[in-house]
Order: structure tokens, then sequence, then C-alpha cells
């Protein structure tokens, strides 16, 4: 008997919802998306956030396949100097304020969140651990006892304890944290929620209130780092300093990596009661050689700069009767609807349209858009045009 590719998909390949793009995908390049019947789909997501230098892009292949060339694996996480690991080092805290010098890598945006939970806890030894509704950190126990959202949750309980969700945006609800926090979890830019950006007035009471109670400020950039949202990373926009900076998706620049960023004093927690985080592929010489390419990419391309001009033209050509708020930060946006129906519609007209959009998962009444930062302009006019068409048949 024969089955298809599909059918094996379907079948053998666990799923994560009864309703998967099911885009049988044959190759990616620049922008664009090849399924094997050779239809192409603008990519206006990035993969989540991740393509943000697009796919295929030389300059990471060459690395990827030069690093391919040495090694691979040696040893577990922190026992070997590997060339690509201290090269990211020494360009990344180049890039950042100089208390945060220190970078444990990992594999995963959720596995750096956990990293961050336990960095947290066992620096300051308090229990406590804030984040906010609404909030995605990732999918595993520690980073989705800090979900701000129940649905999610209830199913999986009993989660970490001490773990409390407050109210975003409310001065008040910062009254929460105390000299029991350990640390406060926040994203800069609300992503899931559906990009909520806050005022600069909020993020610097946010970092008064944790500076005051000696709480550890951890600034989860997973989806806002790297260019995305028009600065290196999202916390530059508030002009305020995390204590631990959490990294992932684009680090890679398609491969599979994440990372934590703090003070090297705060990194001895690990190693004062030595092997205190481990990980087997954290830090992998040919993830790590692909994420500084990408790294060198978005510096020198200045896709940062690229990100502002992608939010400036979806400013001034988005524009349709059916949307009710534009929300857009450099190349992240959510563009608000009446309805998640209305939402679903134009998802599945832009995509048997050849034009790659998403929802969110807190905020079901937005398309999320997230272009990699390479787009050019005709290519986001074709996408822009392909998405507004689509709001007439919602
Ligand atoms: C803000 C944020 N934090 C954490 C994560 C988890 O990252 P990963 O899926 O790599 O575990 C995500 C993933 O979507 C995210 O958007």
């Amino acid at each position: 008997m024969h089955f298809s590719h599909r059918e094996i998909f379907l079948k053998h390949i666990a799923q994560t919802s009864p309703s998967p793009l099911n885009i049988e995908v044959e190759k990616a390049e620049g922008v664009y998306i090849y399924d094997k019947k050779g239809r192409v789909y603008l990519d206006f997501i990035s993969g989540i956030a991740v393509s943000s230098v697009g796919h295929q892009h030389p300059e990471i292949k060459k690395a990827i396949i030069e690093q391919l060339n040495k090694y691979a694996h040696i040893m577990v996480y922190g026992e070997t100097i590997q060339e690509p690991q201290t090269a990211y080092a020494q360009l990344i805290t180049q890039h950042l304020p100089s208390t945060l010098n220190c970078i444990y890598f990992v594999n995963s945006g959720a596995e750096a969140i956990e990293g961050s939970m336990k960095l947290a806890k066992g620096f300051t030894q308090r229990p406590e651990i804030i984040s906010f509704e609404n909030a995605y950190h990732g999918s595993t126990q520690g980073a989705l006892s800090i979900m701000g959202n129940e649905f999610f949750k209830t199913k999986y309980r009993p989660l970490l304890p001490a773990t409390k969700i407050i109210k975003w945006n409310d001065y008040n609800a910062l009254n929460t944290i105390t000299k029991d926090t350990a640390a406060v979890f926040v994203e800069p830019i609300r992503a899931e929620a559906g990009v909520l950006i806050p005022s600069k007035e909020y993020m610097q009471a946010l970092r008064q209130k944790c500076t005051e109670t000696g709480t550890l400020l951890v600034m989860d950039e997973i989806q806002t780092g790297f260019g995305r949202t028009g600065k290196l990373f999202a916390f530059e926009h508030f002009d305020i300093v995390p204590d631990i900076l959490v990294l992932g998706k684009a680090m890679g620049g398609g491969l599979p990596i994440g990372a934590f960023i703090a003070s090297s004093e705060m990194m001895q927690v690990f190693t004062n009661q030595p092997l205190g985080h481990l990980t087997t592929f954290g830090g992998n010489a040919i993830c790590v050689a692909s994420a500084l390419a990408t790294l060198k990419v978005i510096l020198n391309e200045n896709l940062s700069n690229k990100a502002k001009f992608i939010e400036d033209y979806l400013q001034r050509h988005l524009k349709h009767p059916a949307i009710k708020e534009l929300r857009i930060i450099g190349a992240m946006g959510a563009v608000q609807l009446n309805s998640s129906e209305q939402v679903m519609k134009a998802i599945d007209w832009c995509l048997k349209n050849g034009l790659l959009i998403d929802w969110f998962l807190f905020a079901p009444d937005c398309i999320r858009l997230a272009p990699p930062l390479i787009i050019k302009e005709n290519e986001l006019k074709e996408g822009i045009v392909i998405l507004i068409e689509s709001l007439n048949y919602v």
C-alpha cells in the first residue's frame, strides 16, 4: 500500500491542531516558499518571526557548510572552547549594555525561558515569578506556568507553584512585585497578545519597581529580538536595561537555537554549585555558526532600519474599511478586524492566493504580520495587494 506524504504527515507525525497549514514544501528562497505542485507563497510571517534574514541566505548557508566541514558536536555545552561560540559572545555583547555580558546557549526559546527561571530563582534565592495576562513564554512546564492564559494550562496542572499572573499596563498591579519576587518575565512588545506596544513610562515604572524590590527584570525577546521591531532589541525603545535577556527564533537564521544573557556575576549561580544547568546540544557549533552569520547579516545589512521601513510602508499602504486597528512596530504587526471568523477567512483567502499570513494565540481577531526583514518594496506591495483584496471577502 502506498501512502502520500500528506497521509503520513497527518497519521504518523504528531499534530498540534486539527487544521495545520498542510503545505507540502519543496523549497524556500528569499521571501518565497514553493510547494511540490509548484505553487508559490509569499512569506509574510517568517515562520513566526524566525526567518528575518529570509530563506537560504547565501552568507548563512556558507557559514553552516564551513562549520559542517570542521565539526558539529564534540561535548556537552560548556566543556570545550569553540570558535563559533566565542565569536558570537564577543559580537553580541559588543551590542548590549555592559551588564549583559555573559551568554548561556540553549536549543530553543522555551529552554532559554526555563534556564532564566532557574537563574532568577538561584540568584535571588526567592521563590516567586510574576508574568502578565496573555503572555506566551513557551510550552514546557516552567514556561507554561508563567503563561498568562488559563485555557492552555488547566489540563496540565499541577504546574509550578509561586507563579503569579498580573494585569498588563496597570500601574497598581506592579505592587504585586515584592521582595519575595525573584523575577518578572515580560515581552517588551507583547506578541501573542496581539502586538501590544507599551508606553515608555509604563516600562520604566516596571523597571523601577523591580529595582526597588531587588527583583530581576527578564525580557523575553524571543520574538522581538534581532531587529524585528526596528531596534536590535526591543528593550532599547524604552531606555531601560533588563537583568536577563532571553533570545530564540530569529537568532539561528533558521536553525534551532536559543540563549539567555545576564551578567557573568549572575551566571556564577550555575557554577557555584556546579552543573546547575545543563544541556547536551546547547551551543551546537553548526547552530551557533549559523547564528553568528545571521547576526552579522542583521548588523551589516542594517535590518533594524529595514524593519522601520516596513513599518512605515505598511502604515501608509495597508488601509481597508474592515481594519479596526493596525498595531505595528518595525516589521511586527497586528491587523485587527471585527472577529476571529473574519481573520480565518482572510488567512484562507490569502493562502489560496499565494500569501502566507497567520493569527495570534491570544488575539484571535487579529492577523499576524511579520515578513522577513530582507523583503523588498515590490514584494511588500505584492503581499499588501493580496491582503487588502482578501479583506473584501471577509
Ligand atoms: C515571546 C515568546 N517566548 C517564548 C517562545 C517559545 O519559544 P520556542 O517555541 O522556541 O520554545 C515563543 C514562541 O513562539 C515566543 O513567541
